[in-house]
């Protein structure tokens, strides 16, 4: 029996974010880049230092601004993405401006530039940060050959309500997973260090709350108490600060009443004060001047002011800055030593990706696509998939299946499975599942390609005969569907989940031929799909897989890799569950999951014969599947749950360990979970809260001894005097193969 210790994921969070750390990827100041920054900034003018904090996305050619990139009136370029431009426009602002202040050319790279990987969510069902850390260094090798210093990624925007679109982008609902994937991410972007030619910037969005929008709309408001945003949305933020994430963006949101842009308490109280962070803060789209849409300013001129003083450095398009700064520092209402910082924050980040030594791009690199990243595309998006279902062992498939329907909307739609915010990844690079099934197993198995629906909304049933009778000429029938890429992102919010078109439809005729129905979805976010998993054999969840995703399904279909993915998010059985997601406080009158549900209720029934608990009469009280929840095609067991110490001092640390055995016919991986509550707090605590988690490889038949190690000060939580502490007392502690399940124990903190 071996012993298995993951060094990264299972020392728990602040080792994690230490070892980010110790690299020279961001913060802590260096004193030469500090003696530059002050040189530099002294020879510069107001106007020189305003520009500086101006970026700009041009729409028409170069020329068109040139001319005030040569006045200095520009600090960044966001979307320019042809390397010779790059050159050009740099070489203007190095050559031809006074002070020869080179430009930050920025863009949206968010999973992969042109390999394009899974969507963030499907990355965070990995639960696997070094392949998440891979997936972005690819992207940053890349970007970078093209000119791109800095990414507006990673967004770590606690999501617990899948009708919001950018779901998509988000690492799901906890913040634990969010923080160490939100690191990852920053590790792989930056590199070892910024000064390295192949790493930009990159940065923690969108501070903050803007995942709580009400109802899922996008741009709503939220109403996130204090001790909320402390304890369940600032610390990815928090983490991705102390892991020298370079740059943070606001948030389009405004929380009770403040929209972030201009929210003193987030940027400067917190940010600053508290984390002590150096790096560099950008709005978001024009976010500045939309505090006048908010109503939270009268005029560009005072939106201007309230930015600024709020703690900006760096206005995104709004042009208010620009256009106001100046009469603004001369009548007093803003000092100069409040732009002499945030022009700090500029430079120094300037200095740091060593744009002062190479303003310019190599144009002769060719990285993009190359084999090496698109094989880490294929393993990203096979540890991406979710078994939801695999009845009477459906599959993978064996050497028996000779015939394979290939149905659906999603099957063959090599721009739909990039996802959401892909502007550069090209679909004449995306293989699909159905150009991979033809071409990994062709030789074995012959593939009936009937689409049935043309894309994810069609509504045309006309074809869907054309599906069934592919279904029964097949042994078995594999149906892909889903979502287009452009059903999630931003402000592309639903408000019903249910596969769009005639997609269910599809379905329930396939399945009603009776041949085994294998169903692949692939969507932006969890949709309410428990008819469909009814009705299938077999699950799929894939999200957007990206560029590789056929291969990996096709692999994952023959039982080549077997599922590893886990929920990263809470799967609701309907939209009216929302917001549902595992770590909820408890009420005064928990369900108990034995509830009169709708249908059963008798006729004129006694108004409290039904009992007074806390569910739905039409859904109950559990979602479709919870979060961390994902089958293999082996089974695994869990025994013989150990704790060294049940009684632990403040300062200790708690060592857990338990026997994971492969009890299945095949190797596989399963992701454990380490789950703890506190239960009773000066406030209400949750139920259960992730505290550690780990892959663990097992060939069939294998035992391994599983450990973690949970220092006790990772119990801490904000408190009723708003105190981050531990405070004393009994805990639950759960190891398990997701958020429902799992061996349980107690522990006491004294
Ligand atoms: C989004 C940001 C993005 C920015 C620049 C905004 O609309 O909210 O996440 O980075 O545009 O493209």
């Amino acid at each position: 029996m071996k012993t298995v210790r993951s060094t990264i994921f299972n020392t728990g969070l602040m080792a994690l974010i230490l070892t980010a750390c110790s690299q020279p990827s961001g913060t802590g100041k260096d004193s030469l880049i500090e003696k530059q920054v002050e040189e530099l900034l002294g020879k510069m003018t107001l106007p020189e230092k305003i520009g500086q904090m101006n970026q700009l996305s041009p729409f028409g050619s170069m020329d068109e601004i040139a001319g005030q990139v040569r006045q200095g009136e520009i600090g960044s370029l966001l979307n320019v993405t042809d390397p010779e431009k790059v050159n050009e426009i740099q070489k203007v602002a190095v050559e031809e401006s006074r002070l020869g202040i080179p430009l930050l050319i920025s863009r949206d790279v968010i999973h992969g530039y042109k390999t394009i990987f899974p969507i963030p969510l499907g990355q965070a069902a990995t639960f696997n940060p070094q392949i998440v850390e891979d997936g972005a260094r690819v992207a940053a090798i890349e970007a970078s050959a093209d000119g791109i210093r800095w990414t507006f990624a990673p967004m770590i925007d606690i999501s617990r309500d899948p009708r919001w679109g950018r779901i998509a982008e988000s690492c799901g609902e906890d913040p634990y997973l969010s923080s160490i994937m939100g690191v990852a991410m920053v590790k792989g972007f930056q590199g070892d260090s910024l000064n390295d030619p192949t790493s930009i910037a990159a940065c923690a969005k969108h501070f903050i709350g803007y995942g709580a929008a009400e109802g899922g709309r996008d741009y709503n408001s939220t109403f996130i108490p204090e001790r909320q945003m402390r304890n369940v949305y600032f610390p990815p933020f928090e983490a991705a600060a102390k892991a020298g994430c370079a740059t943070f963006m606001t948030s389009f949101n405004d929380n009770d009443g403040v929209p972030s842009t201009g929210n003193t308490f987030i940027l400067k109280d917190v940010l600053r004060n508290e984390w002590k962070y150096d790096g560099m803060v950008v709005t978001d789209w024009a976010s500045t001047a939309e505090m006048i849409s908010h109503g939270f300013c009268k005029d560009e001129k005072e939106a201007a002011l309230k930015s600024v003083n709020a703690g900006i450095d760096m206005e995104m398009v709004s042009g208010t800055f620009i256009r106001h700064l100046e009469e603004l520092v001369k009548d007093g209402e803003i000092s100069e030593a409040t732009i002499n910082n945030a022009v700090r924050n500029i430079l120094r980040l300037k200095f740091r990706l060593g744009l002062f030594d190479n303003p310019y791009v190599n144009t002769d690199q060719h990285v993009k696509y190359a084999p090496e990243h698109l094989a880490k595309a294929k393993e990203a998006a096979e540890q991406s998939v979710i078994l939801l279902k695999n009845n009477r062992k459906t599959l993978p498939f064996t050497d028996k299946i000779r015939t394979i329907a290939v149905v659906g909307p999603l099957a063959d739609a090599p721009h739909d499975q990039m996802g959401t915010w892909v502007f550069d990844g090209e679909k004449a690079h995306t293989q699909t599942v159905l150009t991979a099934l033809k071409e990994m197993y062709g030789d074995k198995v012959q593939f009936i390609y009937e689409p049935g629906l043309g894309y994810s909304r069609d509504k045309n049933t006309g074809n869907i005969s054309k599906a069934v009778s592919a279904a029964t000429r097949a042994d078995v029938v594999l149906v892909c569907v889903g979502e287009e890429s452009i059903l999630s992102g931003e402000a592309h919010s639903l408000a019903d989940l249910h596969l769009q078109g005639a997609q269910n439809e599809l379905i329930a005729a396939l399945a009603k031929t009776g041949k085994p129905l294998v169903t692949v979805i692939m969507a932006g976010r969890p949709l309410t799909i428990e008819q469909e998993v009814n009705l299938s054999d077999a699950v799929l969840y894939a999200f957007h897989p990206g560029t590789m995703g056929g291969p990996a399904i096709a692999d994952l279909l023959f039982g080549k890799v077997a599922p590893s993915g886990k929920t990263p998010v809470t799967f609701p059985k309907m939209v009216g569950q929302i917001p549902v997601y595992y770590a909820h406080n408890n009420t005064g009158r928990p369900a108990s999951r034995q509830e009169t549900l709708i249908d059963a209720i008798p006729l004129e029934a006694g108004q409290t014969s039904l009992g007074c608990t806390s569910f739905y009469m039409d859904a109950g009280f559990d979602p479709l599947f919870p979060f961390g929840y994902g089958l293999s095609y082996t089974t695994f067991g869990y025994d013989n749950l150990q704790l060294a110490n049940d009684k632990l001092a403040a300062n200790g640390t708690l060592e857990i360990s338990f026997d994971l055995t492969n009890t299945g016919k095949y190797d596989g991986t399963e992701v454990v979970q380490l789950y703890v509550q506190d239960t009773f707090g000066s406030v209400t605590r949750p139920v259960k809260e992730l505290k550690g988690f780990q892959r663990v490889p097992l060939k069939q038949g294998e035992k391994k001894t599983v450990t973690f190690s949970l220092p006790v000060e990772e119990l801490a939580f904000w408190n009723i005097d708003m105190q981050k502490v531990v405070e004393p007392g009994e805990f639950n502690l759960w190891v398990g193969p997701s958020s429902a399940e799992g061996l349980q124990t107690t522990f006491t903190v004294e």
